[in-house]
Protein backbone atom coordinates (compact mmCIF):
# COMPACT_ATOMS: atom_id res chain seq x y z
CA UNK A 1 0.00 0.00 0.00
CA UNK A 2 1.39 3.66 -1.03
CA UNK A 3 2.95 5.66 1.79
CA UNK A 4 0.33 8.59 3.13
CA UNK A 5 1.01 11.45 5.13
CA UNK A 6 -0.33 11.41 8.96
CA UNK A 7 -3.82 13.22 9.50
CA UNK A 8 -3.79 16.19 11.65
CA UNK A 9 -6.38 14.75 13.67
CA UNK A 10 -4.59 11.30 14.62
CA UNK A 11 -1.15 12.37 14.62
CA UNK A 12 0.62 15.16 15.47
CA UNK A 13 2.14 16.68 12.10
CA UNK A 14 5.88 17.38 11.65
CA UNK A 15 5.86 21.63 10.75
CA UNK A 16 8.50 23.45 9.35
CA UNK A 17 9.22 26.78 8.75
CA UNK A 18 8.91 27.32 5.22
CA UNK A 19 4.96 25.96 4.61
CA UNK A 20 5.31 22.63 2.97
CA UNK A 21 1.95 23.15 1.59
CA UNK A 22 -0.04 26.38 0.88
CA UNK A 23 -3.65 26.18 -0.09
CA UNK A 24 -5.26 29.21 -2.34
CA UNK A 25 -8.82 30.50 -2.78
CA UNK A 26 -7.87 32.83 -6.11
CA UNK A 27 -10.56 34.86 -5.34
CA UNK A 28 -11.81 38.81 -6.85
CA UNK A 29 -10.59 38.33 -10.41
CA UNK A 30 -13.99 39.70 -11.52
CA UNK A 31 -13.35 42.66 -9.15
CA UNK A 32 -10.07 43.53 -9.91
CA UNK A 33 -11.35 43.54 -13.74
CA UNK A 34 -14.56 45.49 -12.56
CA UNK A 35 -12.09 48.49 -10.87
CA UNK A 36 -10.09 48.87 -14.71
CA UNK A 37 -13.72 48.98 -16.25
CA UNK A 38 -12.95 46.07 -18.03
CA UNK A 39 -15.02 42.77 -18.38
CA UNK A 40 -14.65 40.25 -15.87
CA UNK A 41 -12.84 37.57 -17.97
CA UNK A 42 -9.76 39.71 -18.42
CA UNK A 43 -9.77 39.32 -14.55
CA UNK A 44 -8.83 35.46 -15.03
CA UNK A 45 -6.95 36.21 -17.80
CA UNK A 46 -4.61 38.30 -15.43
CA UNK A 47 -5.34 36.29 -12.58
CA UNK A 48 -3.33 33.51 -14.65
CA UNK A 49 -0.31 35.31 -14.69
CA UNK A 50 -0.07 35.82 -10.94
CA UNK A 51 -0.73 32.11 -10.83
CA UNK A 52 2.42 31.66 -12.72
CA UNK A 53 4.19 34.34 -10.47
CA UNK A 54 3.09 32.40 -7.30
CA UNK A 55 4.20 28.63 -8.18
CA UNK A 56 7.72 30.92 -9.00
CA UNK A 57 7.66 31.91 -6.25
CA UNK A 58 6.83 28.96 -4.17
CA UNK A 59 9.62 26.87 -6.18
CA UNK A 60 12.55 29.16 -5.16
CA UNK A 61 11.11 29.38 -1.41
CA UNK A 62 11.06 25.43 -1.42
CA UNK A 63 7.57 24.89 -0.83
CA UNK A 64 6.59 21.20 -1.79
CA UNK A 65 3.11 21.37 -2.45
CA UNK A 66 0.65 24.66 -4.36
CA UNK A 67 -3.02 23.83 -4.53
CA UNK A 68 -4.96 26.22 -5.94
CA UNK A 69 -9.09 26.49 -6.62
CA UNK A 70 -9.62 27.80 -9.89
CA UNK A 71 -13.53 26.30 -10.74
CA UNK A 72 -15.89 25.11 -7.93
CA UNK A 73 -18.57 22.57 -8.59
CA UNK A 74 -20.54 25.59 -7.68
CA UNK A 75 -19.34 28.31 -10.26
CA UNK A 76 -21.33 26.47 -13.15
CA UNK A 77 -24.26 28.82 -11.94
CA UNK A 78 -22.15 31.60 -13.70
CA UNK A 79 -23.43 33.19 -16.92
CA UNK A 80 -22.69 30.84 -19.54
CA UNK A 81 -19.96 33.05 -21.43
CA UNK A 82 -17.91 33.50 -18.30
CA UNK A 83 -17.92 29.43 -17.99
CA UNK A 84 -16.84 28.43 -21.46
CA UNK A 85 -14.28 31.54 -21.34
CA UNK A 86 -12.97 30.03 -18.24
CA UNK A 87 -13.48 26.49 -19.66
CA UNK A 88 -11.17 27.97 -23.03
CA UNK A 89 -8.66 29.59 -20.79
CA UNK A 90 -8.33 26.17 -18.72
CA UNK A 91 -7.34 24.28 -22.07
CA UNK A 92 -5.22 26.92 -23.33
CA UNK A 93 -3.36 27.27 -19.95
CA UNK A 94 -2.52 23.67 -20.03
CA UNK A 95 -1.66 23.91 -23.37
CA UNK A 96 0.44 26.56 -22.95
CA UNK A 97 2.22 26.62 -19.77
CA UNK A 98 2.75 22.51 -19.30
CA UNK A 99 5.90 22.53 -21.07
CA UNK A 100 7.47 24.99 -19.03
CA UNK A 101 6.06 23.45 -15.80
CA UNK A 102 8.05 20.01 -16.72
CA UNK A 103 11.18 22.23 -17.46
CA UNK A 104 10.77 23.48 -14.09
CA UNK A 105 10.29 20.31 -12.32
CA UNK A 106 7.04 20.65 -11.62
CA UNK A 107 4.28 18.28 -11.00
CA UNK A 108 0.85 19.22 -12.39
CA UNK A 109 -2.13 17.31 -10.82
CA UNK A 110 -5.75 18.03 -11.55
CA UNK A 111 -8.47 16.93 -8.72
CA UNK A 112 -12.41 17.52 -8.81
CA UNK A 113 -15.22 15.70 -10.91
CA UNK A 114 -13.77 15.70 -14.83
CA UNK A 115 -16.71 14.08 -16.03
CA UNK A 116 -18.20 17.61 -16.65
CA UNK A 117 -15.28 18.80 -18.84
CA UNK A 118 -15.17 18.34 -22.19
CA UNK A 119 -13.34 15.36 -24.12
CA UNK A 120 -10.48 17.35 -25.20
CA UNK A 121 -10.03 19.49 -21.92
CA UNK A 122 -10.09 16.04 -20.09
CA UNK A 123 -7.55 14.32 -22.51
CA UNK A 124 -5.27 17.72 -22.24
CA UNK A 125 -5.33 16.97 -18.74
CA UNK A 126 -4.54 13.32 -18.58
CA UNK A 127 -1.47 13.90 -20.93
CA UNK A 128 -0.17 17.18 -18.67
CA UNK A 129 -0.05 15.14 -15.64
CA UNK A 130 1.13 11.70 -17.36
CA UNK A 131 4.12 14.34 -18.74
CA UNK A 132 4.79 15.92 -15.58
CA UNK A 133 4.09 12.72 -13.01
CA UNK A 134 8.06 12.27 -12.29
CA UNK A 135 8.77 15.66 -11.47
CA UNK A 136 9.65 16.57 -7.71
CA UNK A 137 10.23 20.44 -7.85
CA UNK A 138 7.19 21.75 -6.82
CA UNK A 139 3.30 19.93 -7.04
CA UNK A 140 1.14 21.88 -8.45
CA UNK A 141 -2.37 20.20 -7.52
CA UNK A 142 -5.46 22.91 -9.41
CA UNK A 143 -8.26 21.92 -8.09
CA UNK A 144 -11.45 22.28 -10.99
CA UNK A 145 -15.20 21.33 -10.70
CA UNK A 146 -13.96 20.50 -7.37
CA UNK A 147 -15.96 20.80 -4.19
CA UNK A 148 -15.24 19.78 -0.45
CA UNK A 149 -18.09 17.80 -0.10
CA UNK A 150 -17.86 16.30 -3.67
CA UNK A 151 -14.40 15.06 -2.21
CA UNK A 152 -15.68 13.19 1.01
CA UNK A 153 -18.68 11.81 -0.87
CA UNK A 154 -16.57 10.58 -3.33
CA UNK A 155 -14.14 9.12 -1.21
CA UNK A 156 -16.66 6.99 0.69
CA UNK A 157 -18.49 5.76 -2.14
CA UNK A 158 -15.32 4.45 -3.63
CA UNK A 159 -13.83 3.05 0.06
CA UNK A 160 -16.90 1.23 0.09
CA UNK A 161 -17.06 -0.04 -3.20
CA UNK A 162 -13.80 -1.95 -2.72
CA UNK A 163 -14.02 -2.88 0.98
CA UNK A 164 -18.00 -3.27 1.42
CA UNK A 165 -17.31 -5.28 4.45
CA UNK A 166 -16.03 -1.76 5.58
CA UNK A 167 -19.15 -0.37 6.23
CA UNK A 168 -20.09 -0.06 9.65
CA UNK A 169 -16.78 0.25 10.66
CA UNK A 170 -14.25 1.95 8.44
CA UNK A 171 -12.54 4.95 9.69
CA UNK A 172 -10.36 8.00 8.90
CA UNK A 173 -7.22 6.08 8.09
CA UNK A 174 -9.33 3.35 5.65
CA UNK A 175 -11.05 7.23 3.88
CA UNK A 176 -7.98 8.94 3.65
CA UNK A 177 -6.23 6.69 0.83
CA UNK A 178 -9.69 7.84 -1.75
CA UNK A 179 -9.77 11.36 -1.05
CA UNK A 180 -8.11 13.56 -3.72
CA UNK A 181 -4.81 14.92 -1.68
CA UNK A 182 -4.06 11.45 -0.31
CA UNK A 183 -0.35 11.78 -1.15
CA UNK A 184 -0.31 15.08 -0.26
CA UNK A 185 0.55 16.51 3.37
CA UNK A 186 -2.18 18.37 4.58
CA UNK A 187 -2.34 22.38 3.92
CA UNK A 188 -0.03 24.47 6.36
CA UNK A 189 -1.26 27.35 4.93
CA UNK A 190 -4.79 28.60 3.65
CA UNK A 191 -4.51 31.81 1.57
CA UNK A 192 -7.76 33.28 0.20
CA UNK A 193 -7.69 36.60 -1.68
CA UNK A 194 -10.29 38.76 -2.49
CA UNK A 195 -11.47 40.09 1.14
CA UNK A 196 -14.19 37.41 1.37
CA UNK A 197 -13.68 35.51 4.95
CA UNK A 198 -15.19 31.90 3.92
CA UNK A 199 -13.84 28.54 2.85
CA UNK A 200 -16.49 28.50 0.00
CA UNK A 201 -16.82 24.12 -0.12
CA UNK A 202 -12.62 23.81 -1.11
CA UNK A 203 -10.67 21.29 1.17
CA UNK A 204 -13.08 20.92 4.00
CA UNK A 205 -11.78 17.44 5.03
CA UNK A 206 -7.97 18.84 4.87
CA UNK A 207 -8.17 22.20 6.29
CA UNK A 208 -8.75 21.03 9.92
CA UNK A 209 -5.95 22.00 11.73
CA UNK A 210 -4.41 24.62 8.65
CA UNK A 211 -3.37 27.97 9.46
CA UNK A 212 -6.13 30.41 8.05
CA UNK A 213 -5.04 33.62 5.95
CA UNK A 214 -7.23 36.30 4.61
CA UNK A 215 -5.88 39.23 2.53
CA UNK A 216 -8.49 42.31 1.18
CA UNK A 217 -5.39 42.10 -2.37
CA UNK A 218 -7.45 40.86 -5.41
CA UNK A 219 -6.10 37.64 -6.93
CA UNK A 220 -4.56 39.68 -9.99
CA UNK A 221 -2.60 41.76 -7.86
CA UNK A 222 -1.17 38.89 -5.61
CA UNK A 223 2.71 39.01 -5.84
CA UNK A 224 5.65 38.01 -4.28
CA UNK A 225 5.50 40.40 -1.79
CA UNK A 226 2.24 39.33 -0.70
CA UNK A 227 3.30 35.87 -0.52
CA UNK A 228 5.95 36.57 1.69
CA UNK A 229 3.38 38.71 3.50
CA UNK A 230 1.24 35.17 4.10
CA UNK A 231 4.37 33.28 5.07
CA UNK A 232 5.38 35.90 7.49
CA UNK A 233 1.85 35.73 9.24
CA UNK A 234 1.86 31.84 9.08
CA UNK A 235 5.71 31.90 11.00
CA UNK A 236 4.23 33.98 13.61
CA UNK A 237 1.19 31.41 14.55
CA UNK A 238 1.46 28.80 17.06
CA UNK A 239 -0.04 25.44 15.56
CA UNK A 240 -1.20 23.72 18.71
CA UNK A 241 -3.08 20.70 17.36
CA UNK A 242 -5.11 20.48 20.47
CA UNK A 243 -2.48 20.92 23.04
CA UNK A 244 -1.80 23.76 25.33
CA UNK A 245 0.85 25.98 24.95
CA UNK A 246 3.14 25.15 27.92
CA UNK A 247 3.04 21.53 25.85
CA UNK A 248 4.71 23.36 23.17
CA UNK A 249 7.50 25.23 24.98
CA UNK A 250 8.59 21.70 26.83
CA UNK A 251 8.44 20.04 23.05
CA UNK A 252 9.28 23.00 20.62
CA UNK A 253 9.18 20.68 17.81
CA UNK A 254 5.75 19.19 17.82
CA UNK A 255 7.48 15.83 16.62
CA UNK A 256 6.17 12.78 18.08
CA UNK A 257 2.71 11.84 20.05
CA UNK A 258 -0.52 10.96 19.13
C1 LIG B 1 -12.13 33.94 -8.72
O1 LIG B 1 -12.46 35.25 -9.02
C2 LIG B 1 -12.02 33.07 -9.94
C3 LIG B 1 -13.09 32.09 -10.09
C4 LIG B 1 -14.05 31.83 -9.22
C5 LIG B 1 -13.09 31.33 -11.31
P1 LIG B 1 -13.98 35.69 -9.16
O2 LIG B 1 -14.40 35.49 -10.57
O3 LIG B 1 -14.82 35.00 -8.15
O4 LIG B 1 -13.90 37.24 -8.84
P2 LIG B 1 -14.88 38.08 -7.97
O5 LIG B 1 -14.98 37.41 -6.64
O6 LIG B 1 -16.20 38.09 -8.67
O7 LIG B 1 -14.25 39.42 -7.89
C1 LIG C 1 -14.28 30.41 -4.79
O1 LIG C 1 -14.58 31.69 -5.25
C2 LIG C 1 -13.92 29.52 -5.92
C3 LIG C 1 -12.71 29.87 -6.66
C4 LIG C 1 -11.88 30.83 -6.41
C5 LIG C 1 -12.45 29.02 -7.79
P1 LIG C 1 -16.06 32.18 -5.48
O2 LIG C 1 -15.98 33.58 -5.94
O3 LIG C 1 -16.79 31.23 -6.35
O4 LIG C 1 -16.68 32.09 -4.00
P2 LIG C 1 -17.99 32.74 -3.39
O5 LIG C 1 -19.11 32.44 -4.32
O6 LIG C 1 -17.75 34.22 -3.29
O7 LIG C 1 -18.13 32.11 -2.06
MG1 LIG D 1 -15.37 35.43 -6.24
Amino acid sequence: MAHHPPSSTRTIPDISNVPRHIAVIMDGNGRWAKQRFMPRVMGHQRGVEALRDVVKSCRELGVQYLTVFAFSSENWRRPDEEVSFLMSLFLKMLEREVTKLHQNNIRLKIIGDRSRFDEKLRQSMQEAEQLTSNNTALTLTIAANYGGRWDVMNAVQNLLKDHPHLAQTFGEEDLQPYLSMSDAPEPDLFIRTGGEQRISNFMLWQLAYTELYFTDTLWPAFDRSELNKAIASYQRRERRFGRTSEQLQVQPEGGQGA
